[in-house]
């Protein structure tokens, strides 16, 4: 990888980038002075526009056309809610940017206030976040000290106010509603849409609901203009991503390359799997997107491309599994995490998703039926854009997505009530409670 690709993890290696001093010496808040100096609002949201950025939280929304749709004029306050509460299954790219370079983010934050008129933003940041959000609160003091915070920044009439948000660890809560509603101190359980937060968020005000890394891109383009910022990437999906790497890998972690790289290029960056075993699936984009086989190892990895495959770029996360893990078991594992996050709100989520892992641990315990293959398909499909908020496709997808891509695992399962792989990582018949409702 060469080191130019590098435009949101450029100094995160350097231990004193937290620090304001270091971080403006490096270029941090030379794109708000820019968007301040040289530019209307509307002119940093149509240069968004331009750039094409796509947001990092998983769906991959244009972030200029979802800026847009916020009124310029509104009656109510309007908010910004950045999404830190990164609890996707694999994911760990924004818990470095708030570590490693928090000033980005705030600077990221700000120009993106400025350019949709909002006063008051909230950084909301899982509960287990304890040490980024320690960060980010000394980082927003720094930032209110040399003014980029506060009244009259800049010398310019525009005030921004940022307030970290600790959140109480649910998955739920990421998703932009769920996020809203526990960032008011409610329960956090998604709104039905529309109204879409855009126009009714936050305190009933229009709230743009963005994710950290998706507005640590805001400053580059600004500084770098939206034509070169899609110099990089693919087709209608330009820019950098960072990567996170974990499972069976030689060297888990987190890469930034450009979008569109292939799963096998990552793959081979990250040294390839582990001990030289054979690779059995690969999960591209968090624990919601649908296994791709060592087959489809070429397929680039961004939005549009991964969706074509039938999986998704989700949140970036890839997740390794080599031929020692069975993939009843980890299928199992999955449906047990949504089992337990399902707020509960919506029938086929809170019935249909332990109803599936009721099945799925049966053909672990050796005790499937050939007709459960069915039964969780036709689940999956009584699932998928029938709940009230993505959380019951984020359980249906990567579980109809196994069955169906890795069914002869499922099926060797049923017919001989043994696992396929065995071993430390294969079927796991300890007693273990699985209801969760
Ligand atoms: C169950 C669920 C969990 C989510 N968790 C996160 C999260 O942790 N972080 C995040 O940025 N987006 C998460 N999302 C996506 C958000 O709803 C939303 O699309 C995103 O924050 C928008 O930001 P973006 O346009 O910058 O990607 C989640 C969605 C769902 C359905």
């Amino acid at each position: 990888m060469s080191e130019d690709i590098k435009r949101l993890t450029r100094f995160v290696d350097d231990d004193n980038q937290r620090h304001i001093d270091t971080a403006m010496g490096n270029g941090v808040y030379d794109g708000l002075k820019k968007a301040l100096e040289e530019h209307q609002p509307k002119d940093i949201v149509d240069i968004l526009k331009a750039s094409g950025l796509r947001g990092r939280g998983g769906a991959g929304f244009p972030t200029g056309l979802k800026w847009s749709f916020v009124p310029v004029k509104a009656e109510k306050p309007k908010y910004l809610c950045c999404n830190a509460d990164e609890g996707e299954p694999g994911t760990f790219k924004d818990r470095l940017i708030m570590e490693r370079d928090p000033h980005m983010l705030i600077e990221g934050i700000v120009i993106a206030c400025y350019a949709i008129g909002i006063r008051d933003a909230y950084i909301y940041i899982r509960g287990e976040f304890v040490k980024p959000a320690d960060i980010l609160d000394e980082a927003i003091d720094e930032a209110y000290e040399k003014g980029f915070l506060g009244e009259n920044i800049l010398g310019k009439n525009f005030e921004c106010h940022i307030t970290v948000h600790r959140g109480a660890g649910a998955y739920v809560c990421g998703e932009e509603t769920g996020l809203i509603e526990s960032l008011e101190g409610k329960r956090g359980q998604p709104r039905l849409k529309p109204p879409f937060p855009a126009i009714v968020g936050a305190f009933q005000g229009p709230t743009v609901v963005n994710n950290v890394e998706t507005l640590s891109n805001v400053p580059w383009i600004i500084v770098n203009g939206a034509e070169k910022y899609a110099e990089v990437g693919s087709e209608r999906n330009p820019g950098t991503r960072i990567f996170g790497v974990s499972g069976m890998v030689e060297k888990p972690g987190l890469y930034e390359l450009p979008m569109g790289t292939t799963l096998q290029e990552l793959l081979d960056i990250a040294g390839g799997v582990k001990d030289g075993k054979k690779l059995k699936a690969i999960i591209p984009g968090g624990s919601s997107a649908p296994a791709m086989s060592p087959k489809e190892l070429d397929t680039k990895m961004d939005f549009d491309s991964l969706m074509k495959a039938g999986s998704m770029a989700g949140s970036g996360g890839m997740i390794v599994l080599d031929e020692t893990v069975c993939l009843v078991r980890v299928t199992r594992r999955l449906l047990e995490f949504y089992a337990h996050e399902s707020c509960g709100q919506c029938t086929p989520c809170r019935e249909g998703v332990p109803w599936m892992l009721r099945i799925v641990r049966n053909i672990e315990l050796g005790k499937g039926k050939m007709s459960d293959i069915k039964q969780i398909l036709k689940i999956c499909d009584n699932i998928k854009m029938r709940t009230l908020c993505p959380l019951g496709d984020a359980a249906a997808m990567p579980t109809e997505g196994f069955v169906k891509k890795f069914k002869s695992e499922f099926t060797k399962h049923i017919q001989t009530g043994e696992c396929t792989v065995g071993g430390p990582l294969g079927c796991d018949r300890r007693p273990r409670k699985i209801d969760h409702h």
